[in-house]
């Protein structure tokens, strides 16, 4: 097995916007291997997003390929590829991507479900995922109730419940304060350490971004990484 979690070499991508092409990817070759921690920073539009998405394997590449654990996406049709990912990644978003009619625990259960991983300890998990998230008291609180902060607490829960080897997070604190901000960094940096989670964490913040052990930056369609 790679000692990668994840690897990409060669990645490529572009959109058709109108008639011209855009080059947002442009031959990426990037890895992390299991617990490290790495941000990704670059300028609105500079394919962010886009990249994570294809980490994630929500998205192809037009050409180069995307490894998990070694093994080439290209091989696994679409079901092997959505088992896959549930063991593999969890995502955060910025905008957290609730479900709004389920409460903060049946969230957490969800993923759970989707990704066919429930069993007689998944509630016990889940429980106790929150309780680390620090909201022991709001298992029952739907998310309209929440404020910003604790809604993301229950997104990083979770994208947790399923163990994933890795955690890709899209500007997690892009819609709260500062304060509000820095607990949810310093949570998901304790949580990826404790778990041995592999962290790519997309960030315009240069202090949170010196907090991992690696730092890239997207520039016209190439990834580079600083020194
Ligand atoms: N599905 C799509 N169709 C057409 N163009 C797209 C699509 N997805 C992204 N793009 C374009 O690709 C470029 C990169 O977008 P992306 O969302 O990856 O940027 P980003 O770095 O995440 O930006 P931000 O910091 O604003 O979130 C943009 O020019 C965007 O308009
Ligand atoms: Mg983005």
């Amino acid at each position: 097995m790679s000692d990668f979690v994840i690897e990409t070499k060669g990645l490529a991508r572009s959109f058709i916007s109108g008639n011209k092409s855009i080059e947002v990817l442009q031959g990426i070759d990037f890895s992390i291997t299991s617990g490290e921690s790495c941000s990704i920073q670059g300028e609105s539009g500079s394919g962010k997003s886009t990249f994570l998405h294809l980490l994630a394997g929500l998205d192809k590449p037009d050409s180069g390929a995307i490894f998990w654990e070694g093994q080439d996406l290209k091989t696994l049709n679409n079901v092997a590829l959505a088992k896959k990912r549930g063991s593999l990644v969890g995502m955060v978003f910025q905008s957290y991507y609730l479900v709004p009619e389920l409460r903060a625990f049946e969230n957490v259960l969800l993923a759970a479900r989707i990704t066919g991983i429930m069993n007689e300890d998944t509630e016990r998990e889940a429980e106790k995922l929150l309780d680390r998230v620090g909201l022991a008291g709001r298992k029952t609180s739907l998310p309209a109730t929440l404020s910003g902060g604790e809604r993301q607490r229950v997104a990083i829960a979770r994208a947790l419940i399923s163990n994933p080897k890795a955690l890709l997070a899209d500007e997690p604190t892009g819609n709260l304060d500062e304060e509000t901000g820095d607990s949810i960094m310093d949570l998901l940096l304790d949580l990826c350490i404790e778990k041995e989670v592999a962290l790519v964490l997309v960030t315009h913040n240069p202090t949170y971004a010196s907090r991992l052990d690696r730092a890239w930056r997207l520039k016209q369609g190439r990834l580079e990484e600083q020194g």
